[in-house]
């Protein structure tokens, strides 16, 4: 799902010339071959191995994300790696040392904190045109717990549920956001399907080391749609028909294919894609309160709210898939001057701190105070 995205960014991305790709399934690696002329392998070590690769986008399962990472690294190749970096603080390490060992680049992404409204209310606080952060509010809801999934997807043990999939976005854009250096959390997960038996809902409060906080609350039950509240625009920024609530849980239900089959057959490269966005990508309805002046992203700009009143801002000229677009421009900026990207292993491994520390202050129904946070602004 996440590299049939991804594929198309960096096929409409001037920078990027797509090579070759691995995938253990054969239809997505067939599709893949015909579009771009290029090599397909069945195993990730067969395309580390290939010379003319330079970048490896790695979009396997998050239980195959160290091991993918450390193949790429040994390879020296510059690696994209999919959110959540890792399940575990010990293998966010061992990329790490991977990616320092092997003097290669590493850029945690996609995530919707490259979205350019996100960047933009980032630039916007750090500057502090509208004063001190106060509060951050980041909501959503979607049909995530009855989207076709594989098993895994759906144990918690396995990296399975929101916690580790969904959560991991709004972490990434609150501390893009609020300057990256987290003090503690504390949360709650829901479980409210015993058919789904993974963490469907969250509610955090994320404390940040200045003071800041923000509140995340997240719901994958199919029932409300955040997109209500987002002008009835998708996640990726495609025009949504109002009238989809339920529709997933309906159209699972109906379904004589089983769940992994269908995924494939709805999801990966070379499967139909939706229709091509017309505004900014988005993750839910977002609020950042400063103390001069309140933002939220727009269809297509950035909505700011101060004493004079409401007025929308234009954000920077749209690439053709923005959000992903960025994850390309900064792996690329690395190359290009030598200096690791900011959203790399050390700010990956605290996003999955952060990530972790809610499911255990969710277990514990304690404060969980954290201890490998970085800022989001280049050390010099
Ligand atoms: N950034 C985003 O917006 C976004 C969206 C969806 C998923 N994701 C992330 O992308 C990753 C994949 O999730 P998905 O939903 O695309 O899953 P998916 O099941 O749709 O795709 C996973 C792909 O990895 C392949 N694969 C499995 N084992 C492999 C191996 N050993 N070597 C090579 N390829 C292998 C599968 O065949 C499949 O094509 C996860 O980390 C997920 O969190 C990110």
């Amino acid at each position: 799902m996440a590299g049939a995205v991804m594929v198309r960014a960096a096929a409409a991305h001037p920078g990027i010339k797509l090579c070759a790709a691995a995938d253990p399934h054969a239809a997505p690696r067939g599709a893949f071959a015909r579009d771009f002329n290029a090599r397909a392998y069945a195993d990730i070590a067969a395309l580390c191995d290939d010379p003319a690769v330079e970048i490896v986008y790695i979009a396997t399962p998050h239980q195959f994300h160290a091991e993918h990472a450390a193949l790429a690294a040994a390879a020296g190749k510059h690696i994209i790696l999919e959110k959540p970096m890792a399940l575990t603080l010990a293998d966010c390490d061992s990329i790490i040392a991977a990616v320092e060992r092997a003097r290669v680049h590493l850029v945690v992404g996609h995530t919707h904190a490259f979205d350019p409204a996100v960047r933009e209310m980032a630039r916007i606080v750090a500057s502090g045109a509208l004063g001190r952060l106060g509060m951050i509010a980041a909501w959503n809801y979607t049909n995530f717990l009855y989207r076709p999934r594989r098993p895994e997807e759906l144990d918690t043990a396995r990296g399975g549920g929101i916690l580790f999939n969904q959560v991991p976005h709004q972490i990434d854009m609150v501390r893009t956001i609020g300057g990256g250096r987290l003090r503690s959390v504390r949360a709650q997960a829901t479980r409210l399907d015993p058919a789904r038996p993974t963490e469907g809902g969250v509610v955090a409060l994320l404390e940040f080391e200045d003071g800041a906080a923000a509140s995340l609350v997240y719901g994958g039950y199919d029932f409300f749609d955040g997109d209500e509240l987002h002008f009835w625009i998708d996640e990726r920024g495609a025009a949504k028909p109002p009238d989809r609530h339920g529709a997933a849980r309906r159209a699972l239900a109906a379904e004589q294919v089983e769940e992994t089959r269908l995924r494939l057959e709805r999801f990966a490269y070379g499967a139909q894609a939706g229709p091509p966005p017309t505004h900014q990508p988005h993750f839910g309805v977002m609020i950042v309160t400063c103390e001069r002046g309140e933002m939220r992203a727009a269809a297509d700009g950035l909505f700011i709210y101060d004493a004079a009143g409401k007025r929308e801002v234009a954000l920077p000229a749209s690439a053709a898939m923005p959000g992903r677009s960025e994850v390309l421009d900064d792996m690329i900026a690395a190359i290009r001057s030598g200096k690791p990207p900011l959203q790399g292993g050390r700010w990956g491994k605290a996003n999955v701190e952060a990530m972790l520390a809610i499911q255990q202050s969710a277990r514990e129904r304690r404060e969980v105070t954290l201890q490998h946070q970085v800022s989001s602004k280049p050390s010099s």
